[in-house]
């Protein structure tokens, strides 16, 4: 019998592995961290063989820890870090290059080349983003251009083109023998190449950026039968039946199914993702626009997205560069040593700006420092500028939509952190809510995978299992609230220009 589904949630820092039953609680967890490879400033890679590696493993953690077989598992789904890009050979199975990490920043020259003509948003109402360096496709276009014989490979139809779903994927279904090439509308929605309306590859801007059809995988919808996991697989036979992006997940595990709903990611970095339904809206405030499931045959739902680069980064930043603390949740208590930031800010600009600014010749700035600051207000504002920043993106939401959110609703690591749980609810003035489940991204993909096998039946189905786990009020003096948000926002200002010639 059945009762389970697993979802492989293939993140930026580590490779989980979640059995989830029916009521969608967590029956057991295997999960690695990978190697983050920094080759040089602004370059992010993982070895994509060691993420496969992982993910195997991580496969067998979770089936021995709840000691059931694949037999018990009624479907796979699959998250993924979304705009990583992995090129390998279809004939070897091995990757060309590492995998360019969606934080890496060395595609800004081929960036400005393409926006050369046309500017930045010039494929913007097409594919619902800005030309930039975030996105899957200038990675591969790198690919081709620095790796020796990459290109000739590609124009004979030897390489293939993967985010990590499709990576995985490719390789859980056998690989070199006969691996199944596909990608979802969420992931495809993050490439550039993808045409909003008709969920194709766009051949124009294929054209443009010279990066062959042959390369890319077959965009599918978020939830049916992809295929099946090979038989030299300990999930051998099992049917993959569910792929979306992180974030989307995340959305879908939130039950945010209906337009107006939003949810907000706490990981790597942040991300504010709200339900726009069957409509395709297209930003005024420096959002996204983007994919946010399509189930089956059924029409795909659309989302504006608030992408921020750096939140849970930054406090590994200050744990593994600056050595501050041994793990993450120790800056709860460093921040709390102090009772305010100290008059210190934090723009961790560390990739260029992300939404709402899109900024990418911004660098990172600690200002506002006096012979006063210590460590504990460096922690604070670290913590802080997480907080900072989704507000920026919440109001860019609010603008965009004219109907202002109530309330947040939250997921990741982060939302561990009271601290900055109710200063996030302070500077928005909205409650901010966490539901039992805070692995929504896996439960996401289990989600898509459940339905598309009659696991779970319908969305009401899955709505019943969302349950709040904490709520944080907001509690702060309105004009106080007003001032920090005004010097947060003179300290971004400050971060602004820092990247030009003279800058490596
Ligand atoms: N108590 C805490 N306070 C502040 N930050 C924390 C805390 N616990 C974890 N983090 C941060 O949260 C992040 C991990 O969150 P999460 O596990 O949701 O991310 P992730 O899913 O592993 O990320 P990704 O999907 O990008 O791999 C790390 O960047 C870590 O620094
Ligand atoms: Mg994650």
């Amino acid at each position: 019998m059945a009762d389970y589904v697993i979802a492989i949630d293939q993140g930026t820092t580590s490779s989980r592995a979640i059995v989830f039953d029916k009521s969608g609680s967590i029956v057991s967890t295997g999960q690695l961290e990978h190697e983050q490879i920094f080759p040089k400033a602004g370059w992010v890679e993982h070895n994509p063989n060691q993420i496969w590696n992982n993910t195997r493993e991580v496969i067998g953690q979770a089936l021995s820890k709840a000691n059931i077989t694949r037999h018990a598992i009624a479907a796979i789904g699959i998250t993924n870090q979304r705009e990583t890009a992995v090129v390998w050979d279809k004939t070897t199975g091995q990757p060309v290059y590492n995998a360019i990490v969606w934080q890496d920043t060395r595609t800004q020259d081929i960036v400005n080349r393409l926006a050369a003509d046309g500017g930045v948003e010039r494929f913007k109402k097409t594919v619902g983003l800005p030309l930039a360096t975030y996105f899957s496709g200038t990675k591969i276009v790198w690919i081709l251009e620095n790796v020796e014989g990459a290109r000739e490979k590609a124009e004979a139809g030897d390489l293939l083109f993967g985010t990590t779903d499709s990576w995985v994927i490719w390789n859980l279904t056998g690989g070199v023998n006969g691996g199944v090439h596909v990608t979802d509308v969420t992931n495809a929605s993050r490439t550039l190449f993808m045409d909003l309306e008709t969920l194709q590859w766009d051949d124009e801007i294929l054209k443009a950026f010279g990066v062959p059809k042959s390369m890319l995988p077959e965009i599918k919808s978020s939830s049916e039968i992809y295929g099946h996991a090979s038989d030299d697989s300990l999930l051998r036979e099992t049917p993959i039946a569910g792929i979306l992006g992180d974030q989307q997940a995340a959305t879908f595990g939130q039950a945010a199914f209906q337009q107006g709903e939003a949810k907000n990611t706490y990981g790597t970095g942040n991300f504010i993702i709200f339900n726009t339904g069957e409509e395709i809206v297209h930003s005024e405030n420096g959002l996204l626009t983007t994919l946010g499931y399509k189930l089956g045959d059924a029409k795909p739902h659309y989302a504006l997205e608030g992408s921020i680069a750096v939140t849970g980064s930054l406090v590994q930043w200050l744990r593994d560069n600056l050595g501050m603390f041994s793990s993450a949740p120790e800056v709860e208590a460093l921040a709390k040593t102090v009772e305010d930031n100290g008059g210190a800010y934090f723009v961790p600009a560390f990739s260029g700006l992300f939404a709402p600014y899109w900024r990418p010749d911004a660098r990172g700035a600690l200002v506002g420092l006096t012979r006063y600051v210590n460590k504990g207000h460096i922690a604070r504002a670290a913590l802080e500028s997480t907080a900072f920043q989704t507000a920026e993106v919440i109001d860019a939401v609010n603008a965009d939509s004219g109907v202002p959110l109530t309330e947040l609703k939250v997921d990741g690591g982060m939302t561990a952190n009271d601290t900055l749980m109710q200063f996030q609810a302070d500077i928005l003035g909205v409650p901010v809510i966490r539901p039992v489940v805070a692995e929504t991204t896996a439960l996401g993909a289990a989600y898509a995978a459940g339905l598309a096998v009659g696991f779970w039946s319908d969305l009401d189905d899955l709505a019943k299992n969302w349950q709040e786990d904490k709520r944080w009020e907001p509690n702060m003096d309105s004009a106080e609230r007003d001032r920090l948000y005004r010097n947060w926002k003179k300290a971004v200002t400050k971060t602004f220009d820092w990247v030009d010639d003279d800058v490596q």
